[in-house]
């Protein structure tokens, strides 16, 4: 099938990648451009594993085509860190409260946290659950990753980091 060249900033880095129509942008990172984090898992719309943010807002990379992507700012679980390589406070509360097991998951349930959190930096517990009511987890329970989203907030909320 016939590619086109799309341009995709990915993790503030630039990309100029060939795809096809059909292209699924999950795949399109992952096996394109070789950023792995983000996981597959589902492909029907139904998990959030492929949780990735666009242009700062939660988009289900399994159901999104890349040519529609055009010129679009992507955000995956490896463009959370800082540039010392520090953990994003919702990555450390995650670790620090045991909210990861398996960790399939997590890149997605991370990335619909901050994008939570970026709206609502005080939610509570009720906002919390509808916040990831997209993101299944098989293995948590989702008790502590409930706190550790609780815990983040309040973490960025002292150290005034986003
Ligand atoms: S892999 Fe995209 S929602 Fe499950
Ligand atoms: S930690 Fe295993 S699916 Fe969530």
């Amino acid at each position: 099938m016939k590619q086109q060249l799309i341009q995709l900033e990915i993790n503030n880095q630039l990309y100029e990648i060939p795809v096809t129509p059909r292209d699924l942008l999950v795949d399109v990172i992952r096996k394109k451009v070789g950023i792995t984090g983000t996981k597959k898992g589902c492909g029907e719309g139904d998990c959030g594993a492929c949780t990735v943010l666009m242009d700062g807002a939660p988009v289900l990379s399994c159901l999104t085509l890349a040519i529609t992507c055009q010129g679009r700012k992507i955000i995956t679980i490896e463009g959370l860190a800082d540039e010392q390589g520090a953990l994003h406070p919702i990555q450390q509360s995650f670790l620090d409260h045991g909210a990861v097991q398996c960790g399939f998951c997590t890149p997605g349930m991370i990335l619909t946290t901050k994008a939570l959190l970026d709206k609502n930096p005080h939610p509570d517990q009720t906002s919390i659950k509808r916040g990831i009511a997209g993101n299944i987890c098989r293995c948590t329970g989702y008790k502590k990753i409930v706190e550790a989203i609780g815990a983040a907030a309040d973490r960025i909320a002292t150290r005034e980091v986003k």
